[in-house]
Formats: C-alpha cells, structure tokens, sequence
C-alpha cells in the first residue's frame, strides 16, 4: 500500500503520523512510505532518519496527498488539507468531528475514507487510541494548573503541594477515566487534597481501590459538583461520552461561587468542553480569564510534549496501520468489528451514530459482514 505521512500544520503541532521505527517496519512489509521533508524534524527525527527506514521524502503535503492510498496524521485534517483529500482516500487520525462540523463536511464532500482514532474500542470497552494521548494530556494537566495558580499568571496564589504547616490546593477532577485517573496519579504526588467524580459507580470503586485514602471519590450529580467546585483551587474536566459532545457539568453561574483566581483545565474541550465557559485555546495563548477564573483550554496538550506524545500515540496506531497495510482498509474493519468502530466517514456518508448525532446529520451503518 502506498502510505503518506504529512507534516502537522495546526499550530504549535510537533507530533507526528509515524516514526521512523514505524516506517521501517511497514517498508519490511512491503509498503511503500512517503513522509513530508521535516514532518519530524521538530521532535528530532529528521529527514535521513526517515529515509535511512526506506521512505521518501517528499518536498510539500500535496506530493503526500496525491500519492498515498492511506494517510497517517496526528490532528484533524485542517482547512489547507480539505482540497487534497480525495475519493477513494483513506485518513486515518484524531478526526474529533462532533465538535467540527466544517471538517465533516469537507470529508464528506471529498469522499474520504476516514477513521478516527478516538473513536477505535477495544474488547474491554476502552480506546486504544486515545488512552495514550488522555495519559499524556492527564498528567500535564496537574502541571499546567500548578503553573496557572501562580499569582504571575493569574492565578490565586497557591502552591499544590502546601508546605508543613500550610494546607495543600484542592483539585477537583471531572471523569476517572483514562485523563482523570492520569491527573489523579499526578496531584497526589505533588501531595495536593485530590477528590474524583465519575458517574460510573463501578468506576470509583476501582479508583478507591486505586489509590486508597489518598483521593476522595464523589458521584457525579449537579449539587455535588456545585459543592466542589465552589471550594476547589483546580478543577480539570476529564469527561467523556465516546463520539459525542462533552456535558457541560460546570455552568457560568457555578463561576461566581469559586474562588478569585481559581483555575479551570477542560481537558475535554476536544470535544466541546466540560465547562460552559470554555472556548477552544492553543499553546501560543493557552489560557483567559472570565468572571476572575483562569482557564486553560488548549484541544492538544500532548503537542506541548510531541516527542513523549508521538512516541505514545505511534506505540499504539502501529499495529493498526499494519493490519490497514496488509489487510487493505475495509477488509480490516470488516475483520475486526473493534477497528470498524473508527470509521466515521465512508463514501459521502457519516457511519458513527454518535458523531452523526452530536452533528444532526443522517448516519448510514457501515455493515460487517456475518
Ligand atoms: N485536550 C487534549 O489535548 C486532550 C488529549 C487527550 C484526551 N482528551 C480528551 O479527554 C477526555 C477524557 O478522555 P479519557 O480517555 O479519559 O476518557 P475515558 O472514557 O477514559 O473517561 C471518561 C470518564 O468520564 C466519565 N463521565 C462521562 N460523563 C460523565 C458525567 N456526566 N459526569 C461525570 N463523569 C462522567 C466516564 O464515566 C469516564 O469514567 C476526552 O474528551 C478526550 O478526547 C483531550
């Protein structure tokens, strides 16, 4: 299969579709690899590593996009990409098309194959694909707020760890999933007063188990997290309802009961964000202020961290870029309904029925053969 790798255009964006471990491994194969010059270069893999995998290097992403049958990307195809995608193309990468109806209707017109990583299950009922970036966006999480609270930045002062004699911030974590969990992990080790809040009842009890006296779990409902959020110095948003639109558990109205200075991380802002205030920011302007609260909202934190990231994300896509390459794409999906899960977009149509829905428009299933 001829397999292109463009280089990421969204901005501050270093990751990266494959590495050139990756890319060798496919060449192995049999495939045929096109990476855009300099796709890795800002992460330290430059042009020859890729070649000396056996790709070629290719001058500009129309060359990528012309040649490959299958394009591996990181983010969301962006708004220069749109007119080189074509029919019969298949894309795969983070879509996060409930939250982007200009996207969907470019790859709709386009007529596009596209699978999103986020939406790919596994049998367990997780995401393979999007737990390395939620580990990697919850740990940060609890260092970008550290860094928020400073009073240079906005922030009300407080130092997450305390000190002997000085109380600990609290942090407040929406969803223990993946990112929450992550988070968790991370404001207990900074020695923060940690509390978790999960609808799933199954969920916090393994999260107590977890990590025993060292974070509170709460049940998720409109009056507890009222409660919380007024006495929290940090609360991330790390919700999630697979291929649909965030709920927006923290309202405007919640804002004026917290503290000056409080700050808010809606992790979850990839796909609408959790809190009501929130608006999609970027790693040049990451954070605003509204009614005294700061909010960081950046819809990739793992491209702060591109070479931990890209390493993360490429250690999970690999085996599915293969079984695309080997398998070709349908037969793959057919092969593996867990895989067939990712697909989108197919033939003009959207196929995933919480994306159509978040995005009100009709959804045609893509059928697994019996
Ligand atoms: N901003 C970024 O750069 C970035 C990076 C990676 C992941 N993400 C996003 O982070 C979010 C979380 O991802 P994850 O992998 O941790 O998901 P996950 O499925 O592992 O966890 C989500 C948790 O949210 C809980 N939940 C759902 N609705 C809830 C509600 N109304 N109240 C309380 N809890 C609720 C679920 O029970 C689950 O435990 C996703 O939106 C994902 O796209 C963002």
């Amino acid at each position: 299969m001829r397999i292109g790798v463009p280089k990421e255009i969204k901005i501050h964006e270093y990751r990266v579709g494959l590495t050139p471990a990756g890319v060798r491994e496919l060449v192995e194969l049999g495939h045929e690899l096109t990476v855009q010059t300099q796709a890795g270069a800002g992460i330290g893999f430059g042009d020859a590593a890729y070649q000396a995998a056996g790709a070629k290097i290719a001058a500009d992403a129309a060359a990528v996009f012309a040649n490959a049958e299958l394009i591996v990307k990181v983010k969301e195809s962006q708004a220069a990409e749109y007119p080189l995608l074509r029919r019969g193309q298949t894309l795969f990468t983070y879509l996060h098309l409930a939250a982007d109806p200009a996207q969907a209707q470019a790859l709709l017109q386009a007529g596009v194959t596209a699978i999103a990583y986020e939406t790919v299950t596994a049998a367990d009922g997780s995401l393979p694909l999007l737990t390395p970036m939620s580990e990697v966006a919850g740990r940060m999480s609890v260092q970008v707020a550290a860094n928020c609270l400073q009073q240079a930045n906005g922030g009300r002062g407080v130092l997450l760890g305390g000190v002997p004699g000085v109380e600990s911030g609290k942090v407040v974590i929406l969803g223990g999933g993946v990112a929450g969990t992550n988070a968790a992990e991370m404001a207990i080790g900074l020695r923060s007063d940690v509390t978790v809040v999960d609808r799933s009842t199954k969920r916090l009890r393994e999260l107590s188990s977890l990590f025993g006296a060292s974070v509170k779990t709460v049940y998720a409902t409109t009056a507890t997290i009222e409660a919380l959020v007024a006495e929290a110095d940090v609360v991330i948003g790390a919700v999630l309802i697979p291929g649909a639109s965030a709920p927006k558990l923290v309202t405007r109205a919640m804002l004026k009961t917290m503290k000056p200075g409080a700050v808010l991380v809606d992790i979850s802002i990839d796909q609408g964000g959790c809190f009501e205030t929130s608006r999609p920011t970027t790693h040049a302007a990451p954070t605003y202020v509204v009614d005294g609260i700061v909010h960081y909202c950046v819809s990739n934190m793992p491209g702060a961290v591109p070479r931990t990231s890209t390493l993360a994300l490429t250690n999970a896509t690999l085996s599915y870029v293969k079984q695309l390459a080997q398998l070709g794409v349908m037969p793959a999906l057919t092969n593996d309904a867990h895989f067939a899960n990712g697909l989108n977009v197919h033939q003009g149509q959207i196929t995933h029925p919480a994306v159509a829905q978040a995005l009100g428009l009709s959804f045609r299933p893509y059928r697994i053969a019996a």
